[in-house]
């Protein structure tokens, strides 16, 4: 069946939230059977397009890659993320959510950002568009990629913010790389799921970028488990076929018309 904004909120204290990134319909298919959430995240700037960082990431791209995920995406909850500098106030926040809702048939949009953003949260929540929320690191924004939560500054803004977020009627909040007490303080304090990335298991569910956890993306991650060796099983894939076209073996009879 597929799932619904409740069906992810009711997870909280009861069992964890699984999800993943995808940028195809292919891949999306596969993570569907397991997921509860499957995120076109910006991230595919810098997994498929090389960006220095997801500021380059246009509203046509993320449509793009999240009409493909749709396509293979039937169970799970798909949410799409807003990419920077299409949200900067309310109007222009409202018009793209809208925009990404109808053209992807998504079922929520993500978006980076605390306090700045509330009031434009408020605006697509009450324009019943579903809206994720994002704290701790915050690629589209952030000068450096540094850990979150370190400081008490830094950790009452955080909390401020997830319970800000929780008022402006996000259903959930991803956190990435913030400190683990940090990350049971937030999963504690609010009512909405935390999902963690980098964040510790203290949250009520995780996500990762499908491309690190099955080894394609040839960088590593610290807090990424290589759950397979995708590269290793695609070379030998391509090593067969290259020895096997060399040697007029492929395509054989079989294969041909
Ligand atoms: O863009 C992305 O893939 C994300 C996840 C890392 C949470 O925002």
């Amino acid at each position: 069946m597929k799932k619904k904004i409740l069906d992810i909120i009711k997870k909280k204290n009861k069992s964890k939230i699984v999800s993943l990134t995808a940028y195809s319909k292919n891949f999306a298919s596969i993570l569907d059977n397991f997921c509860d959430i499957i995120l076109v995240g910006d991230s595919l700037g810098s997994v498929l397009y090389n960006y220095k960082s997801t500021r380059e990431v246009s509203l046509n791209v993320m449509i793009e890659h999240s009409k493909s995920v749709r396509m293979g995406v039937k169970k799970s909850l798909m949410v799409v993320d807003m990419p920077h500098n299409t949200y900067r106030n309310s109007k222009e926040a409202l018009k793209n959510a809208k925009k990404v809702m109808l053209k992807t048939k998504c079922d929520a949009v993500k978006l980076e950002g605390g306090k700045k953003i509330f009031q434009i949260i408020k605006t697509l929540v009450k324009n019943k568009i579903p809206v994720m929320g994002h704290l701790g690191l915050l690629p589209q924004t952030d000068k450096t990629f540094k850990f979150k939560g370190k400081n008490t500054s830094e950790r009452d803004k955080i909390l401020e913010d997830a319970e800000l977020l929780q008022s402006a009627g996000a259903f959930s909040i991803v956190l990435e790389c913030v400190e683990k007490s940090l990350a049971k303080m937030v999963t504690k304090k609010i009512d909405i799921p935390t999902i963690g990335i980098g964040a510790s298991s203290n949250c009520d569910g995780q996500i990762l970028v499908f491309d690190d956890l099955i080894g394609l993306n040839p960088i590593d991650v610290r807090f990424v488990k290589k759950y397979s060796n995708i590269r290793k099983e695609i070379t030998k894939a391509v090593i067969s076929y290259a020895r096997d076209v060399r040697n007029k073996k492929f395509p054989s009879k079989k294969y041909s018309y």
